[in-house]
């Protein structure tokens, strides 16, 4: 059963329906029934390492003194950009509406046209607005080559209705979700694939750890992050990120929401949120990429339905580990990096979020493995197959401490 925003989203993109808050057309939310949770101002001032304190900003109070970084699009340069919304221009689909591909001139006139992607929400509801309100609040104050740029947004109450749209940076190889689960187009070859892991990772740690307030994104999956023309992967769609606890609070209080089969299982239970519940998708993440395989597929077997059930069966130790691996890296990666990147996976996914590391500790264990694996070979999806080594890789770094898995 799938119903919207309160509780998961699935692939099937289920959309609700219900009425617009009338009123606002410029990106404002703040108060806390609005978010319908129990966390009151949500102040942070992060250090990496700290816990936010309460005096320092929020990111509605630190989006109100960057707004003027956004651009304010009409609806009629939308439509221009994208054709007037041409089906054939029509890149994506998620639960929220319809994305196009456009080309936008520039605000001076002078420079060339940019391409861009445009997001047009399609939910006729409070939770959509809320979403495209935060989505521009975040993207609108967060700053980091992980994460996708917002360029700028469009909101009209006419008499026609209400729009709302979001015009992000063109992002050439569209997802993750689109290349790994996707025998139609070439596969991504391992050192990308780690290229990805870790670029994904220095995003949501950034968003942990890297800032005065502590983001958590809330949805990480494969479709959600995006990648550019050389395969770097940016993080995308923050309209359910919120900030973190502050002060003596563990955690913030949510009706859960986020995908069917990324969210932490404690968090689906209790609704408590915390950034070890993002640590838990990228668990959910790094074993897609490994496998190629969705987190859920209903069109294998049942036993091997659900990915982290199945995935036990392999442990990251044992003889049988590289029957997981994707067949189409056709052998081409280290089989040492993939151990060791299933046990990054398998401590991310323990059942005790205080067990999972922390995105600071990711990047270090993904930096190291992509140092040593980069020793042994080079990043081009044309590079001959020579470069990737068939078996083990004859790295003898430091060993990753094997993290305990519930
Ligand atoms: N900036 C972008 N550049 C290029 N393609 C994009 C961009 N943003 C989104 N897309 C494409 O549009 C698709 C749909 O994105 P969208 O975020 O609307 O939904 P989703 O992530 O698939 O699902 P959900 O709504 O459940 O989060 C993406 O999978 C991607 O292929
Ligand atoms: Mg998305």
């Amino acid at each position: 059963m799938i119903k919207c925003f309160d509780i998961f989203k699935d692939k099937s993109k289920s959309k609700c329906k219900s009425k617009w808050r009338a009123g606002k057309s410029a990106p404002e939310l703040s108060n806390r029934s609005e978010r319908g949770d129990d966390v009151k101002a949500n102040h942070g001032a992060k250090s990496t390492g700290s816990m936010p304190s309460a005096q320092s900003k929020s990111i509605t109070e630190m989006y109100r003194e960057r707004e003027q970084n956004l651009r304010v699009f009409s609806l009629l340069e939308l439509k221009e950009a994208t054709n007037n919304f041409n089906r054939l221009l029509k890149i994506g689909e998620g639960g929220f509406g319809s994305v196009y591909k456009g080309s936008i001139k520039s605000a001076d006139g002078q420079s060339p046209p940019t391409s861009v992607a445009i997001k047009k929400l399609n939910t006729q509801g409070l939770q959509g607005h809320k979403q495209w309100i935060a989505e521009v609040q975040f993207l609108g104050v967060l700053d980091h080559p992980n994460l996708v740029k917002l360029l700028g947004y469009c909101s009209v109450d006419g008499e026609r209705g209400i729009q709302r749209l979001l015009v992000y940076e063109y992002m050439q190889n569209k997802s993750l979700e689109d290349h790994i689960f996707n025998m139609a187009v070439p596969t991504i070859p391992w050192i990308t694939r780690l290229n990805i892991m870790l670029g994904a990772a220095q995003g949501m740690a950034y968003l942990h750890e890297g800032l005065e307030v502590q983001v958590i994104y809330r949805d990480f999956k494969s479709s959600n992050v995006l990648l550019d023309k050389d395969f770097n992967p940016k993080l995308s769609d923050f309209g359910l990120a919120r900030e973190g606890p502050t002060g003596d609070r563990t955690h913030v209080s949510t009706a859960p929401v986020g995908t069917r089969g990324y969210a932490a299982p404690e968090y689906v239970e209790t609704g408590r949120l915390t950034v070890k519940s993002d640590i838990w998708s990228f668990g959910v993440v790094l074993y897609e990429i490994l496998t190629g395989r969705r987190t859920l597929d209903r069109n294998l077997p049942s036993s091997e339905q659900k990915l982290l059930e199945w995935v036990k069966q392999f442990p990251a130790d044992s003889k049988k580990f590289g029957m997981i691996m994707d067949p189409r890296l056709q052998n081409q990666y280290s089989i040492n990096a993939a151990r060791r990147i299933a046990k990054l996976a398998d401590s991310c996914l323990n059942k005790n979020p205080k067990d999972r590391p922390a995105m600071s500790q990711v990047v270090e264990i993904l930096t190291q493995t992509m140092e040593e694996s980069q020793g042994t070979s080079s990043d081009s999806r044309s590079l001959p197959n020579k470069l990737f080594r068939r078996t083990e890789v004859a790295s003898t770094s430091k060993q990753i401490p094997r993290m305990v898995q519930a």
